[in-house]
């Protein structure tokens, strides 16, 4: 969730952009990152990961106090504002090189629902003061929308551009979301566009010429698990810088939770945090299980508790099990077991 920055915010913006002195404290203590691949940088990663989760966590940082990113120019009307405090990881620190500098047009957002593919699009977006233009595929798009239209203005038929090359041309992230369900047209479009090369537009007779800062960015679900929605086409898919967006670890997600609810019980987060594992382990285990906690199903189970004071039970109950009734009883049932049990253990404990 997030809002557009309107022109007098901009500057506030950009003035509190540079990290608290308690962040850059607690920042310089972070290692550099890693800058290459190999498997024996993993070690480094991992320490990597953990510092960065920590110094987030003890610095109080918000958002818009972002840990090193260049910001590349000052921001557009257009760019997205968080209204909720955003924990760049591992995956962010990647997508964000890849954008910046490895240049790369087109990059496609994978992973299962809630895992924070289309906020990342978005706080890239933020950081980097850009534009974010928005496109998701839910059956009610159509080409002109897309690409343009004829209308009239004062008795004259004039050309109207759609999102994608007002995009093109200004130079903005244009985020796709559910990619996967664009119409064949549009697809070819994208094909074109992925590549970073100027599109003609027959309707329009014009030879579209992207802006060097123009970035697309993809977002689906992974297709063979979800009802409802196909693979990208090989084409399209060998023209995008495909990065598979996992949930968070244990850690980073108890991070995201404490830093924008502050008020919960840390050992009501224990119980919210080893629910959620014990549910995408047994998913790991299983992929037919349908129901996975998402950490959007956890951040709405805390908003319940810290916003509307309902207690652990009642949270997990409307952001959690009602959503699991929805694919069976049993899987209903066995979350309410698992709950129980966590709560009493919990009681038992001195
Ligand atoms: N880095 C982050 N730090 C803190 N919270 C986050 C972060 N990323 C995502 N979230 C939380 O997770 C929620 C879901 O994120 P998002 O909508 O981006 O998921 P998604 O992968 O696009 O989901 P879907 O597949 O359903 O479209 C956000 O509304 C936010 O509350
Ligand atoms: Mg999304």
């Amino acid at each position: 969730m997030f809002e557009f920055l309107n022109a007098d915010q901009n500057t506030q913006a950009a003035d509190t952009i540079s990290p608290p002195p308690s962040a850059a404290r607690a920042l310089r203590a972070v290692p550099a990152t890693p800058t290459t691949g190999a498997a024996r940088n993993q070690p480094v990663r991992r320490q990597w990961r953990t510092a960065l989760a920590e110094a987030v966590s003890q610095a109080n940082v918000t958002s818009s106090h972002f840990l090193g990113a260049p910001r590349l120019q000052p921001p557009h009307p257009r760019t997205p504002r968080f209204g909720y405090v955003y924990v760049p990881d591992w995956t962010y620190e990647g997508v964000m090189r890849l954008i910046v500098q490895d240049g790369a047009t087109a990059l496609l957002l994978e992973g299962a629902h809630g895992g924070g593919k289309s906020d990342l699009a978005a706080f890239i977006a933020m950081m980097l003061g850009r534009e974010l233009e928005i496109i998701t595929f839910d059956g009610q798009v159509d080409v002109g929308d897309l690409m343009g239209r004829w209308v009239l203005q004062q008795g004259e038929m004039v050309w109207r551009d759609g999102k994608i090359p007002r995009a093109m041309k200004s130079g903005a992230i244009l985020r796709v979301d559910e990619i996967n369900a664009a119409p064949a047209e549009i697809n070819i479009v994208f094909n074109d566009i992925a590549d970073g090369k100027p599109y003609y537009s027959r309707e329009a007779d014009e030879l579209i010429v992207p802006d060097p800062g123009f970035r697309l960015i993809g977002t689906m679900n992974p297709h063979l698990e979800y009802a409802g929605t196909h693979a990208l086409n090989a084409a399209t898919l060998d023209r995008f810088t495909r990065v598979e967006v996992r949930y968070p670890s244990k850690a980073m997600e108890r991070t995201r939770l404490r830093l924008n609810f502050p008020s919960i019980r840390d050992e009501d987060l224990d119980v919210l945090l080893d629910l959620a594992e014990r549910n995408r382990e047994q998913k790991a285990n299983d992929p037919s299980r349908e129901y996975v906690i998402s950490p959007r199903a956890l951040v709405k189970t805390c908003r319940q508790m810290e916003h509307a004071s309902f207690s652990l039970a009642d949270a997990i109950r409307y952001g959690i099990i009602e959503k699991a009734a929805y694919f069976g009883a049993e899987i209903a049932d066995a979350l309410k077991a698992d709950v129980t049990a966590m709560i009493a253990a919990r009681a038992q404990q001195p």
